[in-house]
């Protein structure tokens, strides 16, 4: 049995990872920023496997709070951290408010600078621990939002450097980079006035990956690679789970 920490762990990928961790034995410390989906979690997840969970609200944009959140569920050593907290925004350069900009960065960026940073000294506890890192296709493709885009190139240089820097640890630092999957991403972040035509949208979204539409499992089996003992020799990898979308 291991111990991970999900930022983000309480909805969409972060919440598949939660889960998939769970059901293979391992302790998690799942992380979200509301209750709602907090309590969502613990409701979902079977009575068998809930003395593995730690549920914890707090927003990690705030430093304090991410020092505080490391200290949740049992002591010890860490064997990874998966930085799966997002928000999103839409407008380019003339439309964007500096609101919106200041606060998908912070959470795009802060969050996993913040709880990485915290965690350090319990990641380095396990011998060849590993941190992925959720960024998005729109890292090297831009989408239709510049904070989004740009966090997200940030994310993967985050990656790349802490990839440099922890390896005299043999801690491995990696990015997954999807493209669209269903989640509360959009919704969450006010992008559509409704679920239906969040839905019309994922299926125009779905149309322009090359191998169709993708899955929160999708993606989760992706970070769990990169997570597990069949990676022990991959860092600083930025890993398209796109269905193809990057090369479309
Ligand atoms: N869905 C996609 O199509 C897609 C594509 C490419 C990349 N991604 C990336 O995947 C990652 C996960 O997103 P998702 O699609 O799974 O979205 P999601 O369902 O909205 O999950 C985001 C998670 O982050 C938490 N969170 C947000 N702000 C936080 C904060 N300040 N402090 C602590 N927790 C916070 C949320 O908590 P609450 O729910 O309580 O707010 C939730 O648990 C994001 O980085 C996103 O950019 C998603």
């Amino acid at each position: 049995m291991n111990r991970y920490f999900v930022a983000g762990g309480t909805s969409g990928i972060g919440r598949q990872c939660t889960f998939e961790l769970l059901r293979r034995g391992d302790e998690v410390v799942a992380i979200g920023r509301g209750d709602e989906h907090a309590e969502d979690l613990r409701q979902s997840v079977p009575a068998s496997l809930r003395p593995l969970l730690t549920v914890v609200v707090g927003d990690l944009t705030d430093v304090a709070t991410a020092r505080q959140v490391v200290t949740a569920g049992n002591p010890g050593p860490v064997a990874g951290l998966v930085n799966s907290v997002g928000c999103i925004s839409v407008g380019g350069i003339e439309t964007e408010t500096p609101e919106r900009w200041k606060s998908t960065i912070a959470t795009n960026l802060d969050s996993a600078f913040n709880i990485t940073q915290a965690l350090l000294p319990r990641l380095r506890q396990s011998s060849g621990s590993s941190i992925v890192n959720v960024s998005s296709i729109c890292s090297r493709r831009p989408c239709e939002s510049l904070s989004y885009s740009v966090s997200k190139a940030a994310l993967d240089m985050f990656t790349m450097h802490l990839a440099k820097d922890l390896a005299r640890y043999s801690i491995r630092v990696n990015s997954v980079n999807p493209g669209v999957v269903k989640t509360n991403l959009q919704l969450g972040s006010g992008l559509f006035e409704d679920k239906a035509a969040y839905e019309r949208w994922l299926k125009e979204m779905a149309a322009l990956h090359p191998l169709g539409g993708g899955s929160v499992e999708d993606v989760a089996s992706a970070v769990l690679f990169l997570l597990g003992r069949g990676s022990t020799w991959i860092t600083g990898t930025v890993l398209a789970v796109d269905g193809g979308r990057a090369v479309a």
